[in-house]
This record gives structure tokens, sequence and C-alpha cells, in this order.
């Protein structure tokens, strides 16, 4: 049973087929999926989604892209209020920084302002959280380690394998999108060599990021089983190895007896 860890399935682009999408995937031996918010709406529907598909699960969290319009003040208490308002809800995320989209040095200060308040929501409710970094380690870093009692996953990992052992010092395990499929990867593939399988998740963030040979297609959880295969032959493992123990990962991060 496969666990595809980060998907966003409140895209537009699944307005058309959904809960038909959504409903084939147990019998695709996708049997977890969790969804995680970008901001106040899609958290709302990230909810709405796990409360309709025993399967999937749902994080809240404000986005380092979707910054403008936040109003620290106003935004947290009800993301917190969304947090605890279901007990579907598993983590803090996607929270970060993201220098890609972001140059100006007063919107990367507020990003880092609203991750830091997001971190702090994660160790108050005992939630683990969903980081999204892009192009922006050091300064990541820096700030998870302000907060050394939450842990998480750093999601659709793009750091090096040296970043990669001090995230794994401080509790975190990284996850993996179809990036690790695509020829010119080297560097995603000498961090999944490096890092143990313990420590390991898949996820596809549909709708983007389709990995080979979907690349450039509409993405969805039915495509994890390829980061799967690719983390197996990276690490000369048995595929049934790689989907049970990342599967199991997940499961221990966000709480999931079932
Ligand atoms: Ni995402």
């Amino acid at each position: 049973m496969l666990f595809d860890t980060h998907a966003h399935y409140d895209d537009a682009r699944f307005d058309s087929d959904r809960d038909l999408l959504l409903s084939s995937m147990p019998e695709n031996h996708v049997g977890l999926i969790l969804n995680p918010g970008c901001d106040i709406a899609s958290s709302k529907q990230a909810i709405s989604y796990a409360e309709k598909f025993p399967f999937v699960y749902a994080a809240v969290g404000i986005h380092p892209e979707n910054i403008e319009g936040v109003d620290l003040e106003q935004d947290m208490p009800i993301l917190e209020a969304l947090a605890v308002s279901s007990p579907r809800v598993r983590a803090i995320g996607e929270i970060g920084l993201d220098y890609y989209w972001m140059k100006e040095p007063d919107a990367r200060r507020f990003q880092a302002e609203v991750f830091r308040a997001q971190m702090r929501l994660a160790g108050r409710l005992g939630l683990p959280v969903i980081v999204h970094d892009r192009e922006a380690h050091l300064d990541s870093l820096t700030i998870v380690e302000q907060y050394p009692k939450v842990h998480g996953v750093f999601h659709c990992y793009s750091g090096s394998a040296e970043f990669a052992a001090r995230l794994l010092e401080l509790g975190y395990y990284l996850s993996f999108t179809g990036v690790i499929t695509y020829k010119n990867a080297k560097k995603a593939a000498e961090v999944v060599r490096a890092v143990p399988l313990d420590r390991l998740m898949i996820e596809t963030d549909a709708p983007y990021m389709a990995p080979e040979p979907f690349r450039g297609k509409r993405n969805s959880s039915l495509y994890v089983y390829r980061m799967a295969e690719a983390i197996a032959e990276i690490k000369g493992l048995p595929l049934e190895q790689v989907i049970r123990q990342t599967t199991e990962n997940g499961k221990t991060l966000f709480g999931i007896s079932a």
C-alpha cells in the first residue's frame, strides 16, 4: 500500500473529476494521501476531502508563496481553529521559505515571520510540520533549528546530502517527488543514496511535478509508485520494502494507525 504524503486536490485541475479520481485510489494501491493546505481556503478544502474519504488526511498552513495579504494577528487564530477543528488534521503545512519566487528582502523577511508563527503553532499543538524550502536552505535550517521540539518533513527535497544530514539529526524526514525520476537528477539521487530508508517519504506534489514517463501531464497520486520505484532502483532495494517502509514512515510522522 502506497502513501502519497503530499498532493493538492484543491487545485482547479481536479475540478472535473476530483471525487471520481480520489475514489479510485484504494483499488490502485494508494492507501493513504495527505493533502496540505497553502492558505486558509485550501486548508478548509483539505479538511473537507479528509472528512469525505477515510484514506485522506489534511494539513493546514500558509505557503510561502501565498503570504500576500496575510495578517498574522487575524489569520493565525483562524489557522489554529482549523487545525483543532478535525481529528483528520495531522500537520501544519505547507510552510517555509521560497526564495525562487520571492526576491524582495522585505517579502523574504515576512515569509520568515509567517514561517516562525506556524512553527510556534505546530509546537503548541504538538503537530509535525511540512516544510517547503526552495532555494532557501540555510535560512530554513536556521528557523527549524530554533524549534527543536517540532519535527516534520522537508517536502520535495532539493538540498545537498550535507544539508540532509543536518536535518536528519534534527529528526526530520525527507520526501521526494517526480524529480528523482528525471534523468538529470544526480543530486537528488545522491541524497536518496545517503539517507536511510526509515527517514524517506514519497509524494507526488500533484498536480505538479509528474514523474517520468508522465512528465508534463497532470500529476496525481496514481503515479506515486514511480517514486518508490526510483528509490528502490537508486538504493538497490526490493520495491516492496521501499513501499512498506515509506508508508510506515508517513504513518509514524502523521500519527496514523490504520
Ligand atoms: Ni506542495
